[in-house]
């Protein structure tokens, strides 16, 4: 099948790496449906892409009913799925374990990993329907290492590792490949939710001693969406800028 005939949805298509991944996707050939909360954004998100290959889905991605009338839009508009791009997510409490809030940590936990569940879970089927199925979950090197004052972060970044190591081996005999980015330091405006002094211990811990680009990541996810990701699945690519953590 050529990419050209492919459908992908990209959550967190109104962010900075979703953008940037949805409109490499589109360049590579395929359909994109972009999947965010954040109405305004996503309207500008998705009439920036040429023509009329792409559309934007408002979706809560904590929320299994939302996310499956989502899927019910994309599949009547664009008739089948075959790329799922886990970005929607949000950096949540700055705060010490002692300090943080129940419902803060919850509400991190749901937006960073409940919803890789929920949207995974829609989305297998149609891609085994499709014969070809590619996965791509964006967690993060605060999944590997622990943040400090990030514990919500890090343990769903750490559970999305986990859920893509599971579901690659479940899935290893079928056309679907299951795989996750683990970005350091990215240049979007996620960057705005985490303080001053975070943020400059996360850059001078990179080698390359630079942020990366939501571009760079992009590329990233374009191979893992594409044919030659074909014996990589349940693992985890770092794009950390030579940190090559474990
Ligand atoms: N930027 C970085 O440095 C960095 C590093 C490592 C991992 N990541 C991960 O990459 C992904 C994308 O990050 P980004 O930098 O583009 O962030 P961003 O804040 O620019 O974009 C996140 C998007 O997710 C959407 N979103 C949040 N909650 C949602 C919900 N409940 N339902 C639907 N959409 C929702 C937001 O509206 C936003 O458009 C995130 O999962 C993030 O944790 C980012």
């Amino acid at each position: 099948m050529s990419a050209g005939s492919r459908v992908a949805v990209v959550t967190g298509g109104a962010g900075g790496i979703g953008r940037a991944i949805a409109a490499r996707l589109q360049r590579d050939g395929l359909r994109v449906a972009l999947w965010d909360l954040d109405g305004d954004a996503l309207a500008k998100a998705a009439s920036a892409l040429p023509g009329d290959a792409a559309i934007g889905v408002r979706v809560d991605v904590t929320d299994e009913a939302s996310v499956q009338a989502a899927l019910q839009t994309t599949l009547a508009r664009f008739g089948a799925l075959h790329v799922l791009v886990n970005g929607a997510g949000a950096t949540g409490p700055v705060a010490d374990v002692t300090d943080c809030s129940v419902d803060a940590w919850q509400r991190c936990i749901d937006v960073n990993l409940r919803s890789v569940f929920l949207c995974s879970r829609a989305a297998v089927r149609p891609m085994l329907d499709a014969g070809f199925g590619r996965v791509v979950n964006l967690a993060s090197i605060a999944g590997k290492e622990g943040n400090p004052s990030m514990s919500a972060y890090s343990a769903a970044k750490a559970g999305v590792i986990a859920f893509t190591k599971s579901m690659g081996k479940e899935l290893a005999l079928t056309p679907v490949r299951v795989n996750c980015i683990a970005p350091a330091v990215i240049e979007t405006p996620l960057l705005q939710q985490m303080t001053a002094q975070a943020l400059a211990a996360s850059l001078a811990k990179i080698p390359m001693r630079r942020a990366g680009t939501a571009d760079e990541a992009a590329n990233l996810v374009a191979w893992l969406a594409s044919d030659a990701c074909s014996f990589s699945s349940g693992a985890t690519f770092d794009l950390s800028g030579g940190r090559a953590t474990y």
